[in-house]
């Protein structure tokens, strides 16, 4: 029989500890079968003192990426692949297709003459583009032919698909917000009966239409950016004018936030994504925040210090921040890096945290 909590209070003495602590788990054991479970087992795991990730810091290199990615056009064609891609999966979250607790990475591969047909889905998508030169990524009626450093932006249930008219094969970083997604159990995704979408925008067109300081008359805000490609031929000059100038951040570079340009806001609800260019000698200055980071690097050389792990970067590595560990960056030459994580996300919900 159950005494009263007063009770356990005043006979919780020395030869009454294993009598409560049986009848503690017998009790469990009884309102289990109720679907029941006793919050004060697990507070400290549901509240914790500070953020708890379940991700590790982790590198890939290109050189072993490109290598196995490239076997894989031997493998399967894109078409019967549908997207051939070999995800990044963060190593503490194996199985779980995510390089963080929230956002999928993949390398995608397409060869010359291939397409990887027509979808789209719930989940929104970002190219940043590592290899190649000429392969086109179609959104909504634009064909964004595509160059290194280009950041492409499939937003969700916009029509996309990829093709590559170039004689070089392309490698590009997708990132995906499909664990956040799916978290809220609110995925939809479809096939279009035809391989490619028609064509009724010029390449180039949603840039210079939105990204230019002046907006089509009648352009609705929306919660997404309507720009496809944020060309790296746009926004390099802008890092390094902010460099020249002086204009430094002493955690993170010479950095620009990609935005929405009709609301200044994030380019997605979901996601978030910067570039910054590190002078040669940088030495970064630490930095914590509680969005888990994806960091890519375009140009350059350095290593990043991640709770005390160095991870040395070159062009097209792809490493992982987990949420609220202390980083700093190292360029030992001028660098480039970008970065994309979930922070929009938790700005929006307003959880979003950042120290020293
Ligand atoms: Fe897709």
């Amino acid at each position: 029989m159950l005494i009263s909590t007063e009770d356990d209070v005043v006979t919780a003495q020395p030869g009454r500890t294993h009598n409560i602590e049986a009848m503690r788990q017998d009790y469990y054991a009884r309102i289990a079968k109720h679907d029941m479970a006793p919050l004060w087992t697990v507070m400290s795991a549901l509240i914790p003192d500070e953020p708890v990730t379940r991700c590790k810091p982790t590198i890939w290199h290109y050189d072993d990426v490109k290598a196995l990615v490239m076997e894989s056009g031997s493998l399967i064609t894109a078409e019967e692949a549908k997207r051939r891609v070999l995800i990044l999966e963060n190593p503490a979250l194996r199985g779980e297709a995510r390089a963080t607790n929230t956002l999928y990475a993949g390398i995608q591969m397409i060869l010359p003459g291939e397409i990887a047909p027509a979808h789209r889905h719930v989940s929104s998508a970002v190219r940043f583009v590592l290899d190649g030169k000429g392969a086109y990524t179609a959104v909504e009626g634009e064909k964004a032919f595509m160059s290194h450093g280009d950041f492409l932006i499939t937003a969700n249930w916009a029509p996309h698909d990829h093709g590559n008219t170039s004689d070089r094969p392309m490698l590009w970083l997708d990132i995906l917000d499909a664990p956040t997604i799916n978290f809220f159990e609110t995925s939809f995704g479809e096939d279009f009966g035809s391989p490619t979408q028609p064509t009724t925008r010029r390449d180039g067109d949603s840039l210079s239409l939105y990204g230019s300081g002046v907006l089509p008359d009648g352009t609705a805000v929306m919660n997404r950016t309507p720009v496809i490609n944020y060309t790296y031929a746009r926004t390099r000059p802008i890092i390094e004018r902010m460099l020249a100038a002086g204009e430094i951040d002493k955690r993170h570079g010479a950095r620009v936030r990609y935005a929405n340009p009709i609301t200044g806001g994030p380019v997605l609800p979901t996601m978030g994504a910067h570039l910054a260019m590190l002078p040669k000698g940088f030495a970064g200055e630490p930095y914590r925040s509680t969005d888990g980071t994806i960091f890519a690097c375009a140009e350059g050389r350095g290593t990043t210090t991640v709770d005390g792990q160095v991870f040395a970067w070159g062009p097209n590595d792809v490493f992982v921040v987990p949420p609220w560990k202390r980083y700093h960056h190292n360029a030992s030459e001028q660098s480039v890096l970008f970065s994309i994580s979930d922070r929009p996300a938790q700005e929006a919900l307003g959880i979003w945290r950042e120290g020293r």
